[in-house]
């Protein structure tokens, strides 16, 4: 027969322009969608080996060689498994995505495993093979292979059960045993996790199936998050209900990053020791791969909130002081805080105006105040009648509409903020939140009504200062003349100065 005519019928034989057809379609359509490469190289690999077989059947066939029957069935086998090698591609990467539909790696295997033994039968049973021996000897030899693949298959098993009942899935954050984190791949034997310490665990997919598996944060119908514990200790000096509030409501005001806003942190006595209460801050956590940054912040702010209540953490109830604090001491040490403290009000324009001697007087006042990263330092709305000086860190400024929140400004230590609810008794006018840890003294109303009450030109003097920095934000906004400035200055100063005599019942 002629070479041509051969490669024709044989061709026909083997359903080779349907398989190149189907092969065409589907890569045609799934390069619109996505191309899955490794199914796409396996199909090409069989149609390519398949037309080589068939080149080669056809030549051997005009030329009458006994090789032909030997060649055919591999060739059919070969355009077998290119048929189901497009097949599977226009099902997985064309019709089902489509359909929105997706079917895990693993069960896209498994069916095209099936689709090929099948084909492959069909092909064996077509060549003449007789099927039923070979089924027979095949199921003792697949007992056999199964018998002493026992761990793989039951690997595998469990790999195909996680995909298919979406009980885990890539992304969830898992405990297993000792091993915590996060699942990245489920593979056919194993599921590989990465650990927040940077090490990829291989646990078996038969461990992930007997034993219990804990999938961190995921509660039915919620978003995903954690409960954290922090613990920390305070003693006996001061009472549980007065610690709780303090750090309670420091940590719900605190715009702390991967603390949820809801459910809300909540603080709890959760031991009672001779010498000290053991506390618990507990609070969710949104990204669990940030636990130990996020109990840090947490802990942070803590600390700042005893320390502006004049609460200390408990020491261990066998420290010793061993320096004697005596009374010199302590007043040497008193006088380095009011130092600190005068010399912060003299670095600030505001009180440029005072003698050394109101100086002095408000220093001895001021109260220590620090503020953890995210803390809010005042809120927009409170009535709150003292001012911040801010002797380190940074902060900013936010005002609310009530629906749009909007930042105003960035305050840098040395500086202060709160002058206008200080002075006039009015609300918070923004809200001040630390954008670090900030070294900062509050100053009440009472000190500054001491010295406004002894020289009454003190308050003049704020107002006048108070309003020229106002109307020198307008100057630039505005683009008042020099003239227009100093007489909205003047006017500004008139104003304030009567609603500063009336909080502080000047004469
Ligand atoms: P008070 O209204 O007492 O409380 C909030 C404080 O934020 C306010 O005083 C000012 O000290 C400060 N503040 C408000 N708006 C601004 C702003 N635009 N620029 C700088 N500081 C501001």
């Amino acid at each position: 027969m002629h070479f041509f005519d051969s490669l024709w019928e044989e061709a026909n034989r083997s359903f080779t322009p349907w398989v190149l057809l189907l092969a065409a379609v589907s890569f045609l359509l799934a390069k619109w969608v996505a191309i899955d490469k490794p199914r796409f190289k396996a199909m090409f690999f069989f149609i390519a080996a398949h037309l080589i077989g068939l080149v080669a059947t056809a030549a051997f066939e005009s030329v009458g060689s006994n090789l032909v029957d030997l060649l055919r069935t591999p060739t059919w086998i070969l355009a077998a498994a290119g048929l189901v090698g497009a097949g599977a591609t226009l099902l997985f990467s064309v019709v089902l995505p489509r359909m929105r539909l997706h079917a895990p790696l693993i069960v896209q295997d498994v069916v095209v495993a099936i689709a090929m033994v099948g084909a492959m039968l069909g092909v064996l049973s077509r060549a003449g093979v007789n099927l039923s021996g070979l089924i027979a000897t095949s199921a003792v030899f697949t007992a056999m292979l199964g018998f002493s693949l026992q761990d793989v298959i039951g690997n595998i098993a469990g790999g195909l059960a996680l995909q298919v009942d979406n009980s885990i899935e890539t992304g969830d954050w898992i405990k297993v045993g000792d091993v915590t984190g996060k699942v990245v791949e489920i593979r056919w034997r194993h599921t590989a996790v990465e650990t927040r310490n940077w090490e990829t665990v291989l646990i078996p997919n038969t461990v992930m199936t007997k034993s219990n598996v804990i999938i961190l944060g995921r509660r039915r119908g919620q978003s995903t998050m954690l409960r954290r514990w922090v613990y920390f200790n305070v003693d006996w000096r001061f009472q549980p209900g007065d610690v709780i509030a303090v750090v309670q409501n420091a940590v719900r005001g605190a715009q702390l990053e991967q603390v949820a806003r809801e459910p809300q942190p909540n603080v709890v006595l959760m031991d009672m020791t001779d010498t000290f209460g053991k506390y618990a801050v507990r609070y969710w956590l949104t990204d669990l791969a940030v636990d130990d940054p996020t109990d840090s912040s947490v802990r942070s702010c803590v600390y700042f909130a005893l320390q502006r209540a004049d609460m200390t953490l408990a020491m261990p109830a066998h420290a010793l002081f061993v320096t004697e604090e005596t009374t010199d001491r302590k007043a040497i040490k008193t006088e380095k805080q009011v130092a600190r403290r005068r010399q912060l009000l003299t670095t600030i324009d505001l009180f440029a105006g005072l003698s050394e001697a109101e100086r002095t007087e408000l220093a001895r006042t001021m109260k220590y105040a620090p503020f953890a990263k995210g803390e809010v330092m005042t809120r927009q709305g409170a009535d709150a009648h003292w001012l911040y000086l801010i002797e380190d860190g940074q902060a900013c400024v936010r005002v609310t509409d009530g629906t749009h929140d909007r930042e105003v400004a960035q305050l840098k230590g040395p500086c202060f903020f709160g002058e206008m609810s200080l002075l006039t008794g009015e609300p918070r006018s923004a809200t001040v939140i630390a954008d670090s840890e900030v070294e900062c003294f509050r100053l009440d109303k009472a000190a500054v009504q001491q010295v406004i009450g002894a020289r009454p030109q003190v308050a003049e003097q704020l107002a006048k200062l108070l309003a020229d920095r106002k109307v020198a934000l307008q100057v630039a906004k505005e683009g008042l003349t020099a003239d227009a400035a100093r007489e909205r200055a003047a006017r500004e100063a008139n104003a304030l100065l009567k609603r500063i005599r009336s909080f502080f019942a000047l004469n």
